[in-house]
């Protein structure tokens, strides 16, 4: 079944300490160009989205996704991103998507999905250094899973997960011509403080941007 977007969801408060579960809903309507079997058109599923740690088999998942997010020369070989991944003082959360509840009008003997059967629609990995200082090395969501909020509830939670663990600010570096991330780090407080010339292997410069963690309150 295709999914696809239809309303911004964020409906429920999402708790923010470490090594927790986290959970909030969105609603999708199903694509109606592709009907398949349990296509009922028009239907509204409400669907869940959680976040999770990181497992070892989540691995070439999120890279295909990194792959699909960024373009050569700045997406992630395999062996960087293990390599981020497996640093010393990082952590990875995972988003999943999972259609809850829905039984189809068809087949009503289908039992509904468990929450944790969904699909991986996007990942961050973070990293603190013994000086207080938080990185964002990635946050990446798939394109049909944008403007969901997803990215807002990773880096959420990323962001007190590095509060948690006395960072006093974070810092990011993202691609001069990436408008999207910069509207979303905008809305996230993150302000400008360099450019890195030629920081991506295809020679395009970044913008490092920080965020005080200790002054700043978050947006939704
Ligand atoms: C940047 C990215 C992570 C945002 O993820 P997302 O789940 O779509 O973001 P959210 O739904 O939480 O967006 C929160 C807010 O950010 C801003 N925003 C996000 N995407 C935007 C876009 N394409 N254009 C303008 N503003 C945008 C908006 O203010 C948005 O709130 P709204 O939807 O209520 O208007 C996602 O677009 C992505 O994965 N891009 C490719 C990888 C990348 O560039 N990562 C960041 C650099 S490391």
């Amino acid at each position: 079944m295709s999914l696809t977007l239809l309303l911004h969801p964020l409906d429920g408060p999402v708790d923010g300490r470490p090594g927790c579960g986290h959970s909030f809903r969105g609603r999708f309507k199903e694509d109606l160009s592709s009907p398949g079997p349990c296509a009922t058109p028009s239907t509204i599923h409400s669907v869940l989205l959680t976040l999770r740690e990181y497992r070892q088999t989540d691995f070439e998942t999120l890279w295909r996704i990194d792959q699909q997010c960024f373009e050569p020369g700045i997406a992630y070989s395999q062996r960087e991103l293990m390599a981020y991944v497996r640093l010393r003082g990082s952590f990875t959360l995972v988003s999943m998507l999972a259609t809850e509840g829905i039984q189809s009008a068809q087949h009503p003997e289908t039992p509904p999905q468990a929450a944790d059967e969904g699909k991986i629609v996007g990942f961050l990995v973070a990293h603190t250094n013994r000086s207080g200082l938080g990185h964002i090395i990635t946050v990446d969501v798939l394109p049909q899973a944008r403007r969901l909020g997803v990215g807002s509830k990773l880096l959420q939670v990323a962001e007190d997960r590095l509060q948690a663990m006395n960072c006093r600010s974070v810092v990011l570096e993202t691609a001069v011509n990436n408008a999207p991330a910069l509207a979303f780090y905008k809305r996230h407080q993150y302000l400008v403080v360099r450019t890195a010339p030629g920081y991506y292997a295809n020679g395009l410069d970044a913008l490092v941007l920080e965020k005080d963690l200790l002054s700043t309150s978050r947006a939704g």
